[in-house]
């Protein structure tokens, strides 16, 4: 497989170097820093099997995946919504980390042990991060596999499948299928004695803010970073697009990983176009010379 890798000096200039000397660079920096900063987007756990939203496995029946992951879809029918999370969280049960999760979880590990650190701050909800192996990662828009209770907003840990009894074989992603009724006392409720409220994801909808102290350790790590990796994004979706840039805007050397070019390469030093389980594991392999 060929896999263009070019190194964008800035916006006006781009020089292309040599697969090698741009990928040998950017490696020799990562080797000298002491705070790695890694964003990642849906494109990091698509050799997983994982659709990214922008792809031709956006659409779930009849819906694109963006009008049913908002509040509005949820209160107009939870039925429906509960169905489409049953079908994601049974999706990313069935995944594996892909070689880019595993690159990733053990350079950490490595890293740590030779007394650096590595935030890794993800967009995604799927856990396929912390499967591999890696240890506080920032989930920006929560998880497949945590609830919250819209009575007493309780967040609690579930990874049952299926959810609750009512939704087991629903969620199938059939187009034809139109109706989706079950009773909201049959949808996941409050284990609280004295609750019993509606349960929904603990994922954050669009149209919806971002939990603050999360945005707050995302900020705190795109101060702190002095090398920045951002994967499988589209730089497309706020706040998170804009994490990268400012790492950029600081003079920190940002390394892109993508199959394509995005709104943002152009603010990036580094570009390495191609399938990640390739080039992010090309990255963050140990160098012959490092002490294992
Ligand atoms: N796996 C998940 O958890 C998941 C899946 C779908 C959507 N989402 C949510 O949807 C939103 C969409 O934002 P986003 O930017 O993460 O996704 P996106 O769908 O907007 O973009 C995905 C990006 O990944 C790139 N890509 C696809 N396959 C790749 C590969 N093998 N190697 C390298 N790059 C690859 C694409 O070119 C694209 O730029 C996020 O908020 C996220 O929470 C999450
Ligand atoms: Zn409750």
């Amino acid at each position: 497989m060929y896999i263009n890798i070019y190194c964008l000096k800035d916006n006006l200039e781009r020089s292309h170097l040599s697969d090698m000397n741009a990928m040998k660079s950017f490696r020799e920096i990562l080797a000298n820093a002491k705070n790695v900063l890694i964003l990642t987007g849906s494109g990091v756990s698509a050799e997983s099997g994982i659709p990214t939203f922008r792809g031709a496995g956006g659409f779930w029946r009849k819906y694109q995946a963006q009008n049913l992951a908002t509040p509005e879809a949820f209160d107009a029918n939870p039925s429906l919504v509960w169905e489409f999370y049953e079908y994601r969280r049974t999706v990313a049960n069935e995944a594996k980390p892909n070689k880019a999760h595993e690159a990733i979880a053990t350079f950490q590990d490595r890293s740590l042990k030779a007394g650096k650190n590595v935030t890794i701050v993800t967009q995604n909800i799927d856990e396929l991060h912390q499967r591999a192996g890696a240890k506080n990662v920032i989930e920006l828009h929560g998880s497949l596999f945590k609830t919250r209770c819209t009575v007493c907003h309780e967040v609690s840990a579930n990874k049952n499948i299926p959810i609750c009894p009512a939704l087991e074989g629903k969620g199938s992603p059939d187009p034809k299928i139109m109706v989706s009724d079950i009773p909201k006392k049959d949808l996941p409720r409050c284990q609280k004695t004295n609750c019993k409220g509606l349960l929904r994801p603990h994922i954050v909808w669009f149209g919806e803010n971002l939990n603050e102290d999360v945005l707050k350790q995302a900020f705190n790590a795109v101060e702190n970073c002095d090398v920045c990796l951002v994967i499988g994004t589209s730089s497309i979706v706020y706040p998170a697009a804009m994490f990268a840039p400012q790492a950029a805007n600081r003079g920190i050397p940002v390394a892109e990983f993508n199959l394509e070019m995005t709104p943002a390469s152009r603010h990036f030093e580094y570009h390495f176009q191609g399938p990640c389980t390739v080039t992010v594991t090309e990255a963050l392999e140990p160098s012959v010379h490092e002490p294992m």
